[in-house]
């Protein structure tokens, strides 16, 4: 027996495809949708390989609303969505506003418009970002979700502060409309299968794809961005979480929007300044996803090494401009509200990354 249908968007992306196994195995039914921008077709057979079984998948791109609303003529009972379709790439998006504003928005007002209008719920779960804090002050660390949102440096950030605003607007305006946004820290590592994990495209621009291919022999060394930060080791910290935990806290977010009733909707802290409005309907709600510990990027290289007995050389190069020097999450209110914890021990998520890498020859 199926627990509902779930439209998942950017699925064949790294923790789309992630969370579609987690959803699928959680029983229930998805629908993935996905333009391939940024990821490969071949995602979808490997999904299908870990589940053993087939799978509805529609190549479409969100931002086209025509396209979309097809799958939801065809899909009429969907009950929930899990946002994913975005770009992500800080430095990119300063380069092409444009194009951040309007995949990452425009796609964004149709998943609701069409949720509203054509689904059996309009359950959306969003993908947002620990970017939305900014450089945070250090008396705000570990960061809950009352910490200050600081305007962002990048289009891609503010993509995400808009998103979040335009959906805490909608559900003031829309009764039928319950929203969960989660802001993810740094997710990493891979599926256990090694079936599917993180692609990039070009020269790895975030820390674990560029350790896994050094230590494939693929870059000569990796560069760490700066030993001179105010910090135990000097260099920066950050919170990194296993793609698969985070991938399940997905799975508990749609089971609470999906079981959230107007009777128990107010049973959850109202902490959020910025969104008090869209907190007080009881269906709006907001979560950090990290493990809580933060750990730094010597100490990283250091346990990647340890886990896999893999040499990893590298040198200490100067600061990477618009760097944070520390940043982790508080996860308790996740934990209190969504029963959901992030336990893999961080010798295996890195095994599980290299395992990823290993498997792409
Ligand atoms: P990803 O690029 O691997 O996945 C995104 C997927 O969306 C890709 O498969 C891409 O082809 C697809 N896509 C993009 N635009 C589309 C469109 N208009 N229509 C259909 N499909 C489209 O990225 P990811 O790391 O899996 O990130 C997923 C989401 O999580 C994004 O919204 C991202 O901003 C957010 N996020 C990611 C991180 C991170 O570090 N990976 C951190 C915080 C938040
Ligand atoms: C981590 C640490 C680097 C590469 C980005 C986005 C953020 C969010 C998560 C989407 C930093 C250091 C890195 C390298 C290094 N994504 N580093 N050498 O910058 O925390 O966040 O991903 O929402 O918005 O900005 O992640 O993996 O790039 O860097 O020393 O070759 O590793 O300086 O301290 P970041 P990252």
């Amino acid at each position: 027996m199926s627990k509902g249908k779930i439209l998942l968007t950017g699925a064949a992306g790294y923790i789309g495809s992630h969370t579609w196994v987690q959803l699928s195995e959680a029983g229930y039914d998805v629908v993935g949708v996905d333009n391939f921008y940024n990821s490969e077709r071949n995602v979808i057979g490997r999904i299908e390989k870990i589940l053993g079984k087939t799978v509805n998948f529609e190549e479409i791109d969100c931002s086209d609303r025509d396209a979309f609303s097809k799958v939801f003529q065809k899909h009429p009972d969907i009950v929930g969505a899990v946002h994913f379709a975005a770009c992500k790439a800080v430095g990119e998006s300063i380069d092409k506003p444009l194009l951040y504003y309007r995949n990452n928005i425009v796609s964004l007002l149709n998943l609701i418009s069409l949720m509203n209008e054509q689904a059996e719920k309009a359950n959306i779960v969003f993908s947002s970002s620990c970017t939305v804090y900014g450089q945070p002050d250090k008396e705000h660390l570990p960061i809950a979700e009352n910490a200050p949102l600081k305007r962002s440096l990048s289009p891609y950030g503010k993509s995400k502060q808009m998103a979040e605003e335009i959906l805490s607007d909608s559900v003031i305006a829309f009764p039928e409309l319950k929203v969960c946004a989660l802001r993810y820290f740094n997710p990493i590592g891979a599926h256990p299968s090694a079936l599917i994990g993180e692609l990039p495209r070009g020269v790895p621009q975030n820390l674990v794809p560029f350790v896994t291919q050094t230590a494939a022999g693929i870059r000569d060394h990796l560069n760490v961005f700066g030993n001179d930060y105010n910090t135990p080791d000097g260099s920066c910290i950050r919170d990194y979480i296993y793609v698969v935990d985070l991938a399940n806290a997905h799975v508990k977010a749609i089971d609470k929007l999906l079981s959230s009733t107007d009777s128990n909707a107010n049973n959850h802290t109202i902490e959020e300044p910025t969104y008090i409005e869209a907190a007080k309907t009881g269906r709006w709600f907001v979560y950090n996803l990290g493990t809580g510990k933060g750990l730094s990027v010597l100490e990283l290289v250091n346990g990647f090494m340890k886990a896999t007995g893999v040499n990893l050389p590298y040198q200490i190069a100067p600061r990477r401009q618009g760097d944070i020097e520390q940043v982790w999450a508080d996860p308790k209110k996740a934990e209190r509200e969504l029963g959901w914890k992030a336990d893999t021990p961080i010798e295996d998520v890195l095994r599980s990354a290299w395992n990823w890498q290993k498997s792409l020859g």
